[in-house]
């Protein structure tokens, strides 16, 4: 009997929903033993978030200050073959309540010496969370052996407004006929995460050892080359804004609350200037950085692999057949 831990945390229900679509074959499989750990912060989240709490939140999620979670239902001395992490983005990082879970000391206990695999269902800009994710799950000893990340449906620019809106409405859309579009992930990509849970399974059934292979060849990151730069950008100014917000004392202080509002200016000015001038810009050199973009979207799509590999597998299988 193999025995999978999988710890999910979910404001609207979207990811707890991507992680019981994915496990579903585990679940379904005799063999298989699935516990399901949800993490639940103290002090829980607001959802739909009003407005200052949302940003405020920012520092302590780049920082990756852990918020005290209450305690795990599975016993940390309990042996898994296998762990699964359902995580969020919040900030170009892991949400609070994972980071929570992930600096506790049951975590500790739990991941030592254990392959894990990540599961992301956020907007689209999953890659540096996902580093720091990889050095957590690295500093409790773990091996990640697998990461798949869904992303909203409305791609960059609908996906701009439609997730905000989500977050701070608690409704999905779409709004103004149309102009905003919904958000979220498609009900279609959640449903297809299956596929990877019956990979494991096989592997399971064939009693090999995972391994980074384990989800390859399934479509499980997408990397969008210009988010690239501009991830890398805004997590310098979360993390120079951070400091300064953080100096001024904890989530909630007056002197916060006040530099919030200026703070939320210098956003959307941002927003309206540098980000598109940014991207432009990073479009105009893309062609003279190719290599090393082509070098970096292979980093990031470790160890899984991506969409458009897949695509190129069966474009050189239809080759392979017809040149046969
Ligand atoms: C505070 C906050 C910050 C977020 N920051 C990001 C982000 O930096 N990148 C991203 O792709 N999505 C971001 N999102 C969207 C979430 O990753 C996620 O898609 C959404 O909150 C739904 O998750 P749920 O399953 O918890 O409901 C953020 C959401 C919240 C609430």
């Amino acid at each position: 009997m193999k025995k999978v831990l999988v710890v999910h945390y979910s404001q609207s229900g979207q990811l707890s929903d991507i992680a019981r679509h994915f496990t579903q074959p585990l679940v379904d499989d005799e063999n298989v033993s699935v516990v399901f750990e949800n993490v639940c912060p103290q002090k829980p989240y607001p959802f739909p978030w009003p407005f200052f709490q949302f940003l405020d939140t920012f520092p302590n999620s780049v920082y990756l200050d852990p918020p005290t979670i209450e305690p795990l239902t599975v016993s940390a001395d309990e042996d898994f073959d296998l762990i699964i992490i359902a995580y969020q983005v919040w900030f170009l990082s892991p949400s609070l309540p994972m980071t929570g879970f992930m600096q506790s000391s049951a975590a500790k206990k739990l991941l030592k010496d254990k392959p894990v695999v990540t599961l992301i269902g956020c907007r689209n800009m999953w890659l540096l969370a996902q580093e720091e994710m990889k050095k957590m799950i690295a500093g409790l000893g773990g091996r990640l052996v697998g990461n798949v990340a869904l992303v909203d449906e409305a791609g960059s620019i609908g996906s701009f407004w439609a997730t905000p809106v989500w977050v701070l409405t608690g409704k999905k859309g779409p709004h103004l006929g149309g102009l905003i579009p919904r958000a979220g992930v498609s009900e279609e990509n959640i449903k297809r995460c299956d596929r990877f849970g019956a990979r494991i399974v096989q592997w399971f059934d064939e009693g090999r050892e995972l391994n980074g292979d384990l989800l390859k060849n399934l479509g499980a990151v997408q990397i969008e080359e210009s988010l690239i730069a501009s991830e890398k950008t805004g997590r310098r100014a979360f993390r120079l804004w951070g400091r300064l917000f953080r100096a001024l004392g904890p989530e909630g202080a007056r002197l916060r609350r006040c530099l919030l509002a200026v703070y939320a200016v210098f956003l959307v000015v941002l927003i309206v200037t540098v980000v598109p001038l940014n991207m432009l810009l990073n479009k105009l050199l893309a062609p003279l950085m190719r290599e090393r973009i082509d070098a970096q979207k292979a980093y990031f799509a470790e160890p899984s692999g991506s969409a458009s590999e897949v695509a190129d597998e069966k474009i050189m299988r239809v080759q392979s057949t017809e040149y046969s």
